[in-house]
């Protein structure tokens, strides 16, 4: 039982982990829309928080964050930085402008966010374990992702570091989902021969955001007291499969 930051909380995988989470932890609910946080804190258990906070804004970010814990006496164990954003668009197309954005919400905020937490004074040290849940594609290629793809790549690479940075008192690893129906992913199952190609191409079929709760509890867990630095894949076979079609 402690105090566990969860980014993403309003929605999709986020709102799946909060409600699972809770049911060991005091969450801290974060995202932007207020009103599905309060719809997403009835669901859990163990009385959640609210901090609502855009990730963009980093500038802020380290200052909201320190404010936050102090005025209600909070000291995070775990962190599980859930929040995403996603654009699909080839490399012509892209901007600075998306790619920034993307990079706020997928790499900035989890580094500056695991910074402030690792702060005595912050934080008193109290914090054990961080997950970030970051994406298969982060170690694939698909055209036209260059920019999602390169941001899970960043966090991934941060998680590796701050394993060993972090070690022994903190342990960081990550979980790389596969294809699941959320907010994120919704316009792209629209298309039933999408549909029908993700069926196809995942061999344990396309998941579910509440697939993802158990591997992100086992990991912040005791039980995985000796494993730090690793990308954890959970996408229904959908990597290792080379079958010709
Ligand atoms: N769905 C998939 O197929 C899939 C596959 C692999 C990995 N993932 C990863 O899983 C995570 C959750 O995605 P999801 O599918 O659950 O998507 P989602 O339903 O769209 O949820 C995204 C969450 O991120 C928050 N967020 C986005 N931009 C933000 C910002 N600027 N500031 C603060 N919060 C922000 C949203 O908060 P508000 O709604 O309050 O703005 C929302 O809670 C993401 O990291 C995503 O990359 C998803």
């Amino acid at each position: 039982m402690g105090f566990l930051l969860l980014t993403g909380a309003s929605s999709g995988v986020g709102r799946e982990l909060a409600i699972s989470l809770s049911k060991e932890h005091t969450i801290i609910l974060s995202g932007r829309d207020e009103k599905r946080l309060q719809e997403v804190r009835l669901l859990c258990d163990n009385n959640p928080f609210i901090w609502n906070h855009e990730l963009n804004d980093f500038d802020n970010l380290e200052n909201d964050l320190k404010i936050f814990l102090k005025v209600n006496n909070i000291s995070v164990d775990y962190f599980v930085h859930c929040a995403g954003v996603m654009k699909i668009l080839p490399l012509r197309n892209i901007k600075i402008n998306d790619l920034q954005k993307i990079f706020a919400v997928n790499v900035y905020a989890p580094a500056i966010i695991t910074k402030c937490l690792c702060s005595k004074k912050i934080n008193n040290g109290n914090l054990k374990s961080v997950v970030f849940i970051s994406s298969n594609i982060s170690n694939r290629g698909a055209a036209a992702f260059s920019m999602y793809s390169s941001s899970k790549a960043a966090l991934d690479g941060l998680m590796r570091s701050l394993a060993v940075e972090l070690a022994p008192g903190v342990r960081v690893n990550s979980v790389l989902p596969g294809g699941m129906i959320t907010e994120m992913t919704k316009e792209l199952f629209e298309n039933p021969e999408m549909l029908q190609k993700f069926e196809n191409d995942y061999p344990l079929g396309i998941g579910k955001p509440s697939d993802i709760a158990p591997i992100v509890e086992f990991l912040l867990s005791d039980k995985a007291r000796w494993i730090t630095g690793q990308q954890i894949t959970i996408d229904g076979g959908r990597t290792i499969d080379i079958t010709e079609r």
